[in-house]
């Protein structure tokens, strides 16, 4: 099986599979608990179905919007994912170019295994910075000041994991960052020859933008679960996001907003968008889908914020339902760091391709010529 040969999801998460030890393929893989919440986030977009409209003269729809105060060809973007070094040897380098070459968003993690000014370096595309509220606020401060100095387009403050999720996988397979060999992993390590020669031969694994401030997490065989809770402010609270809207002074997400009141307050500390995200199912088991979730939010503030749909999304499909229940775009996480890990730039570019031409089949079958067609008469749900 080649890049070549990936149609979908599956076909990416399999190549992956093959390529990547177990323990860093279940942390992509992964949800937290009973990973009810994983699967909902992607059952929740077949609870109702779209109505095209024919004989619509579409054309050619136009699939342009613009979000975090950029244009993007297409409405989906590159979610922010630590680590990016461990699914591939160019990391965050791979990603955010092919992001460039579509025209959309690649998004930096605070715990991106690349610095801010490399990925400014190398890429003039659209790019958004996730950012989360240390213990240490000199280190939130520093990577928001570098992020303005580097032009970054957007940030989103992550306030879903006060406390990191119980992934039970990691502990299971003992991952660890960077990567420790246990009885338990060290088979699927030798699996993995070519895995394990790029890792020891490329760039030294760091979380590249932190690793100055803190030795934390860096060079040591650390769980993420550890480091989460260890660095990130459990007390983070409302006043703790507006100081980092105000400090940053551009385009700003909360990224974890689920609930209508808490997307009011995000318009009342002057954000302006949200990320409707449980962390890809991550965090708190038993939790809304993001899509269960859209309509609501959009029908309380779609006027005056942007709505981004983050998680479950595997398909065009998902986004035509996102978009017509009021999401502005959608973004994703597992499903590129499978095609990073699949082919590197060229696997996620071929991803953003296969998503680019189902986006736009569909809205040919639908009749929609551009996205602001996609409204709630597009949408009907069964029950
Ligand atoms: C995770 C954090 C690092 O989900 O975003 O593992």
């Amino acid at each position: 099986m080649k890049i070549a040969d990936c149609y979908n999801f599956n076909d990416f998460r399999k190549l992956a599979k093959k390529k990547l030890p177990s323990p860093i393929f279940h942390y992509i893989d992964g949800g937290s608990d009973d990973e009810t919440t994983l699967r909902r986030n992607t059952l929740s977009f077949d609870d109702c179905d779209l109505v095209p409209n024919i004989l619509a003269s579409v054309g050619k729809p136009d699939l342009s919007t613009s979000v975090f105060g950029r244009k993007i060809d297409m409405p989906i973007f590159l979610s922010p994912s630590a680590m990016q070094r461990l699914y591939h040897p160019e990391g965050d380098k791979a990603s955010a170019k092919a992001a460039a070459k579509f025209g959309t968003f690649y998004s930096m993690s605070s715990m991106a295994n690349n610095t801010i000014e490399e990925i400014s370096n190398i890429s003039s595309g659209p790019k958004l910075f996730q950012l989360y509220v240390h213990k240490d606020k000199s280190i939130t401060d520093d990577l928001i000041e570098r992020c303005k100095r580097s032009n970054f387009d957007g940030m989103c403050l992550t306030v879903d994991t006060l406390v990191a999720g119980n992934r039970e996988k990691d502990h299971r397979t003992g991952f660890t960052t960077p990567p420790k060999l246990t009885m338990n992993s060290l088979l699927s390590f030798a699996m993995r020859p070519a895995w394990v020669f790029n890792y020891l031969t490329g760039k030294r694994f760091e979380l590249a933008n932190v690793s100055k401030k803190t030795d934390k997490g860096t060079n040591i065989a650390k769980s993420v679960i550890e480091y989460i809770n260890e660095q990130y402010d459990p007390a983070m609270n409302w006043k703790d996001a507006e100081y980092c809207v105000k400090k940053w002074g551009k385009p700003f997400a909360l990224k974890g907003v689920m609930s209508v009141d808490d997307a009011k307050r995000a318009i009342d500390i002057g954000c302006t968008a949200i990320m409707v995200s449980n962390h890809g199912g991550r965090q708190l088991d038993g939790s809304r889908s993001p899509f269960d979730q859209i309509k609501a939010i959009s029908d309380a503030v779609g006027d005056k914020l942007e709505i981004i749909l983050d998680g479950g999304v595997r398909r065009g499909t998902h986004v035509l339902k996102a978009l017509a229940a009021g999401a502005k775009a959608c973004s994703f996480g597992k499903m590129f760091l499978f095609s990073l890990a699949a082919g590197g730039q060229q696997g996620v570019e071929h991803l953003l391709q296969n998503m680019h031409d189902e986006i736009h089949r569909n809205m040919v079958l639908m009749g929609c010529k551009n996205l602001g067609e996609l409204n709630s008469s597009k949408l009907i749900y069964r029950k």
